[in-house]
């Protein structure tokens, strides 16, 4: 911190400067003196006693020198500050390329709005981690997994956040690869936390991740905010925010253009997330806007198989993507998808508004259940509008399995020039709407009813955040202690 102990020092001058300023001279000076730090409030789960920059550790913001061993030194030593009020590492305005790295607990990384974190593409870079136990297996590959760029485990309080600066996992390299059907290991998240409770995830522009964006895992008390998460509309599994077995969790005020779901509820998969048992629960979505012409706004599943139950999502937007909330599963998942309730979302040129698949075929290994029956049920959609629909819904439940307790109200759908005949296919489901065109199909027979949304707030809807600081130089580059 040898950088920062002589900025402090600069900075006790500065002080004494412009104390004689303010004894003795002009308002002009004064001004001209305290343009010598610029602070950025954010807020943030907690404030932190210490600070440090990541160029105290030895970090070079060249685009090409690896940064990997800088972050691990800057965390391994502030994690020895997590009793002590915790430690806040600075990512200052650079380029910085990086293989992934560990959190710490107790603490914020806060990546500067003129910073660019640049995942590495160089393989030795990304440690290997086993399977996830409610997967069985890898996505890409039955074989081990990449830790992801950001990556943290059986944390406490741990703050992702900045004022827009940007993580860019540089994926052209990993989707070719997956193109080419060369992977012998799933492919690298851009941040992943797994079994952490108080975690936060703000002010960041995500762009090209290798896969999924943003992987909560077996994790409480989630909050997620003012995210832009960009990748192109056709690179592979780029899913926006996928909250996997956790409770507690909070989305909102985020944009997600990507090639894959923009936010995918999940719980594991087939036998092995019906042997694991951790559900999805209590989540809520809110003021969220998405691009994705080949996927779902929100996805709920297709792996659910421990369940997911409460999930509120309100003031939804959708642009040229192909569903709204869509519900994916299939024979053999087992678990339940229950409790939905969406209200208030608008969509513009959608391929589907409502889509409900029972049939979703993907299995991990030949060893699922086929006995094992998902329990679809309580699933509530109301005051929606959309413009430029092709298919109005298709609603396919399990046979012998129906999706039951669907509600659909007040929903006003209009449709393409060439929109197809059947705009409401629906087999093997059961519920009501009203007041919807167009007419539905007559196994959601018309009912006088609003359709459910839940009045009272969940617990994480009601954590505040507090307004901390952090203060820099005036060019950005250094860290002055206040
Ligand atoms: C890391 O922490 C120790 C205190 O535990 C401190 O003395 C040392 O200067 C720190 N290292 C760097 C590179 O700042
Ligand atoms: C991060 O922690 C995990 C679990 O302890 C470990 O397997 C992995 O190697 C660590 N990653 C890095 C980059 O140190
Ligand atoms: C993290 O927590 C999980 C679940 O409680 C536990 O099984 C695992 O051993 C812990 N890992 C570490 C590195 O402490
Ligand atoms: C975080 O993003 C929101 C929405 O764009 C913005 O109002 C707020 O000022 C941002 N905070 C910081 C620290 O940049
Ligand atoms: C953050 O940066 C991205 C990428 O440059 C931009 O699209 C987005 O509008 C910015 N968000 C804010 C709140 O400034
Ligand atoms: C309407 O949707 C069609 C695809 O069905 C698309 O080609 C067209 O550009 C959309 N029109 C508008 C005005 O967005
Ligand atoms: C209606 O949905 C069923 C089940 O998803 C499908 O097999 C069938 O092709 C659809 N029919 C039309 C006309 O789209």
């Amino acid at each position: 911190m040898e950088f920062s102990r002589k900025f402090h020092a600069i900075e006790a001058l500065i002080s004494a400067i412009f104390l004689l300023g303010f004894l003795g001279s002009s308002v002009a000076e004064r001004r001209a003196v305290s343009h010598a730090t610029s602070t950025i409030s954010f807020p943030a789960l907690n404030c932190r006693k210490h600070n440090a920059v990541l160029t105290d550790f030895g970090g070079v913001g060249d685009g090409k020198t690896s940064n990997t061993q800088a972050f691990k030194a800057a965390i391994a030593n502030l994690s020895q500050l997590a009793a002590d009020g915790g430690a806040q590492l600075i990512v200052p305005p650079g380029k910085w390329l990086t293989g992934s790295f560990n959190l710490t607990s107790h603490f914020t990384l806060f990546v500067h709005k003129d910073a660019v974190i640049l995942g590495a593409q160089d393989e030795s870079e990304w440690p290997l981690l086993p399977i996830l136990p409610s997967y069985g297996r890898g996505r890409d590959a039955p074989g081990g997994r990449f830790s992801s760029l950001i990556f943290g485990t059986n944390l406490t309080d741990a703050v992702i956040t900045g004022n827009n600066g940007t993580i860019d996992g540089q994926g052209a390299y990993w989707w070719k690869k997956f193109k080419e059907n060369k992977l012998t290991e799933t492919r690298p998240y851009l941040i992943e936390i797994m079994y952490s409770n108080q975690v936060q995830i703000s002010n960041l522009t995500l762009v090209n991740s290798p896969s999924w964006n943003v992987h909560p895992v077996y994790s409480s008390d989630v909050i997620i905010q003012h995210l832009t998460i960009l990748a192109p509309v056709d690179s592979p599994n780029t899913d926006g925010i996928d909250p996997d077995s956790c409770t507690n969790t909070r989305i909102e005020d985020s944009f997600v253009v990507s090639g894959d779901d923009c936010i995918a509820v999940k719980s594991g998969w087939d036998q092995y997330g019906t042997k694991f048992n951790m559900p999805t629960k209590h989540l809520v979505i809110r003021r969220f806007t998405c691009i994705s012409p080949d996927s779902a706004t929100i996805a709920l599943g297709s792996e659910m198989s421990g369940g997911i139950q409460d999930v509120r999502a309100e003031d939804i937007a959708a642009i040229n993507t192909q569903s709204g909330v869509r519900i994916k599963t299939a024979v053999g998942r087992g678990a339940y998808v229950k409790d939905i309730y969406v209200r208030r979302m608008k969509m513009t040129t959608m391929k589907y508004v409502f889509w409900m698949t029972g049939s979703y075929g993907s299995h991990p290994d030949p060893g699922f259940d086929p006995s094992a029956l998902p329990i679809i049920k309580g699933i509530n959609y109301k005051d929606i509008v959309a413009d430029n629909v092709t298919y109005s819904a298709r609603l396919e439940g399990i046979e012998k399995d129906p999706f039951t307790d669907i509600c659909i109200s007040n929903v006003n759908i209009k449709l393409t020039t060439k929109p197809k005949e059947l705009q409401w296919n629906c087999t093997d489901v059961q519920g009501v709407s009203n007041r919807v065109i167009p007419d539905p199909c007559n196994l959601l027979p018309e009912k006088e009813i609003d359709c459910p949304f839940p009045e009272d707030r969940l617990p994480i809807e009601d954590v505040k955040l507090k307004t901390c600081s952090v203060s820099l130089s005036s060019d950005n580059s250094y860290l002055l202690y206040s």
